[in-house]
């Protein structure tokens, strides 16, 4: 065989391993945005649109860090065979987007990569609470799949744990919604070694949030955007530094675009 054909095998087989599903990322958007309910309601499972839509989650607890004010839920998802683990963003997204600071913390000693002070402490502030829970689903539900999720906020947060559990061998589908850029170029190659994760990074038209922290500033987005505009969405391209034809070209933002993904609102009736 040829090394052009064999190149030409590998293209194909990379190609059909990252296929976006737009039903399952419409869920996963829903169940992100349940987590700015309250708890009781989420326990309960009767989280307005997102419970009629989806009624099929099970076994879930919400975990919380009162004095970070940082909060997420995991529970079981029939439909889906999975198990998810949501992140919540924050509970002032206008403050949180004003406030936005550049700071950099050291990831760890073998990546040599720096992600967001901001978004590693909002994580490590959950961290204590998931590493209790997490192993209890995973020995119940052994054969399920592993779906992490979270809008804004939550995304980044969602990226990180996303990262720890392929870190320790597992295989995640991740799924963001107008998550911030996490880390620095080097936390994005240390990340994308980790091909037993799935991410799709869905943005929204023109939302402000992907593009904070400033990519001039040393921040890069993980692989692959979706990029919902003009009634349509784009799968971009995976590319260090982000893909320069989707989102990344949108020289207005818009804050109220951050409030809606595919076709749902951020605010739910619960
Ligand atoms: C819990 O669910 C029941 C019905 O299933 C509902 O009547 C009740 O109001 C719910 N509680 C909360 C706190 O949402
Ligand atoms: C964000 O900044 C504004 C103006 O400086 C301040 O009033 C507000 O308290 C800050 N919010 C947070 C959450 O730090
Ligand atoms: C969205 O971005 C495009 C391209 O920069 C711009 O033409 C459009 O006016 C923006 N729309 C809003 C609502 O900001």
């Amino acid at each position: 065989m040829t090394s052009s054909r064999i190149l030409l095998l590998v293209l194909v087989a990379t190609a059909s391993a990252f296929t976006y599903n737009e039903a399952i990322a419409k869920e996963n958007a829903a169940l992100s945005f349940a987590s700015y309910c309250p708890n009781a309601a989420i326990h309960n499972w009767s989280v307005g649109y997102v419970s009629k839509s989806y009624p099929d989650l099970t076994n879930i607890e919400v975990f919380e860090n009162l004095v970070s004010g940082t909060k997420g839920y995991i529970a079981y998802n029939k439909k889906e065979s999975a198990i998810v683990v949501v992140f919540r963003g924050s509970s002032n997204i206008q403050n949180w987007i004003e406030n936005i600071s550049f700071g950099k913390t050291e990831y760890n000693k073998a990546c040599k990569c720096k992600v967001h002070t901001g978004f590693h402490d909002a994580f490590v502030s959950l961290k204590p609470k998931l590493d209790s829970l997490f192993p209890g689903y995973a020995t119940k539900y052994p054969y399920a799949a592993i779906h992490v999720t979270g809008h804004s906020l939550g995304g980044a947060m969602a990226t990180l744990y996303a990262l720890e559990l392929a870190e320790a061998g597992r295989t995640v589908g991740l799924f963001t919604y107008g998550s911030p850029r996490v880390g620095d170029p080097d936390f994005y190659d240390w990340f994308t070694k980790y091909t037993k994760i799935t991410h799709f990074r869905v943005v929204n038209q023109n939302d402000t949030v992907p593009h904070l922290p400033l990519y001039a500033m040393g921040f890069y987005h993980q692989d692959r955007e979706i990029w919902y505009h003009d009634g349509t969405h784009t799968v971009c391209a995976a590319t260090r530094g982000e893909d320069k034809t989707c989102s990344y070209t949108v020289k207005s933002t818009s804050n109220a675009d951050h409030s809606t993904y595919i076709g749902l609102s951020s605010s739910v009736d619960c």
